[in-house]
């Protein structure tokens, strides 16, 4: 037996009345579209998806999820790469996306105040027309939503120079499983007062809150970015090229690793762009520096050129177009699609210190040789970041359902031996929570469950999430 209550009629009628009829779905299809992210291949329904417009009505609905006990899966876009949002226990789903009003610019201050289900692209768009830049971008920029980005503490090609969501985020209001609305800090660019609550919530993957507003800080807009693909005849001496650009001074604003095969399936599935390729080129460095004058872009860009020649690098392709630039770019952000319209995969979203990345590459491709799997490896080399996706292709069911794991958790071993950890940007959700203990001691895992009863003692908030 569930340790969860039943969403009885009673408890329908009480949303309805909350909501509205309209906004709250039992609709199968409809309740099929919340069944899923951008997660491989999952699907767990959920028996009832709401759509509230205000705080005040998601706390009115925690309330009576705390006092029946229902699971509540909270979702934004459903982006998501590591199952956050998927609804593992059924119960309700609780949509952001009408809460999508951009509440207030504010260019003295260099603030945005946003609800959660604003589509992150279209919060730069308006930001941008006050001449001001809100870095993270995420691949999924033109339809995930700002507070799944903070939700998961995203990433993304800029977060080199400027940082994940985190650095970026100054205050929340959320609401608690007990449907108290709190606010987490103040809008201001310093805090040293109480806890850091903003903090915890940034990351904290829908299991502590449901974020309802978010202050974001704001920079001056740099106007100007050159864009360079260069392509080596050596995976490894492109990873190994990454960290002598920072050793130089140099300070790109991107600074992203594809394999071969990540270029070839993405110039395929994206149907436009195709780009030269060299039959010897086995990875390529896509790398770009913005900034407020042209002429030290340039400058930068014949370092990067210098430093990379040491490195056996082929002829660097420059965009330095608003065209050209927007086809390196269309096609990098498209990898991960590309791939998965190609096989069932897997993908993992491993993190070093970036001097080394040389050794995780190697050690990918070794446990690959190893175990018989093949592997489509790209991401943000400038963060030491490397997504490793597996491709199942002819692999037999018993194999990826159970041999892969083995072969994961040897890998994630490596990582930690390196230094590094399991998830640099898509969270740890519930395809990622088994391999948990692989970089945390239990004793820091139950620091973490304790707080998580702390804000959540029912368990009722996107359950079976994080921990294993
Ligand atoms: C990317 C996403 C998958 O880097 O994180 O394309
Ligand atoms: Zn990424």
């Amino acid at each position: 037996m569930s340790e969860y209550g039943v969403i009885s009629k009673e408890i329908i009628e009480q949303f309805i009345l909350i909501l509205e009829e309209e906004w709250v779905e039992r609709d199968p299809e409809v309740l099929a579209r919340y069944s899923h992210d951008e997660t491989e291949d999952l699907r767990f329904l959920p028996e009832l998806a709401l759509s509230p417009r205000t705080p005040e009505q998601i706390s009115e609905i925690l309330r009576i999820c705390s006092e029946h006990r229902i699971p509540v899966t909270p979702r934004g876009a459903g982006t998501g790469l590591s199952g956050g949002a998927i609804p593992v226990r059924g119960g309700v789903v609780i949509s952001t996306w009408r809460m999508n009003d951009i509440l207030e610019i504010d260019p003295h201050n260099m603030m945005v105040i946003t609800e959660p289900g604003v589509i992150t692209q279209e919060l730069q768009e308006e930001v941008r027309k006050f001449n001001l830049y809100y870095p993270p971008d995420p691949a999924s920029k033109g339809s995930c939503f700002i507070g799944g980005n903070v939700a998961e503490n995203s990433g993304g090609p800029r977060a080199v120079k400027y940082g994940v969501v985190k650095d970026w985020v100054l205050n929340l209001e959320v609401v608690l499983p007990n449907g108290d609305i709190i606010w987490t800090g103040a809008n201001t660019l310093k805090n040293s007062t109480g806890y850091n609550l903003t903090q915890l919530f940034v990351g904290s993957e829908g299991t502590l809150g449901i974020i309802t507003k978010i202050v974001l800080r704001l920079i001056p807009y740099p106007p100007h970015r050159i864009t360079l693909l260069a392509p080596f005849r050596q995976m490894r001496k492109a990873m190994e090229a990454v960290s002598a650009i920072f050793m130089k001074g140099l300070n790109p604003s991107a600074l992203e690793f594809m394999e071969r095969d990540a270029l070839v399936r993405a110039m395929e599935f994206a149907g436009r762009g195709a780009l030269p390729l060299d039959e010897k080129t086995q990875a390529h460095l896509l790398i770009e520096v913005d900034g407020f004058k042209m002429d030290p872009l340039y400058e930068d860009c014949e370092k990067i050129s210098e430093i990379l020649e040491d490195f056996d690098v082929g002829e660097i392709l420059i965009a330095d177009n608003e065209k050209d630039k927007a086809a390196l770019w269309h096609l990098r952000s498209r990898v991960a699609e590309a791939v998965k319209a190609h096989s069932v995969y897997k993908e993992e979203d491993t993190v070093v210190p970036r001097a080394y990345l040389p050794q995780l590459i190697d050690k990918v491709k070794e446990i690959g040789r190893k175990y018989g799997f093949q592997s489509v490896c790209y991401g943000h080399a400038g963060d030491g970041n490397l997504h490793v996706n597996i491709l199942k292709g002819d692999l037999s069911d018993r194999f990826w359902n159970e041999g892969l794991n083995e072969a994961l958790r040897e890998l994630f071993i490596e990582v930690r031996k390196l230094g590094g950890t399991i998830s640099g940007e898509h969270g740890i959700g519930w395809v990622q929570k088994a391999f948990l203990p692989i970089v945390f001691s239990p004793a820091e895992i139950t620091a973490m469950k304790n707080i998580k009863k702390i804000f959540d003692p029912l368990n009722i908030l996107n359950p079976d999430k994080i921990f294993p």
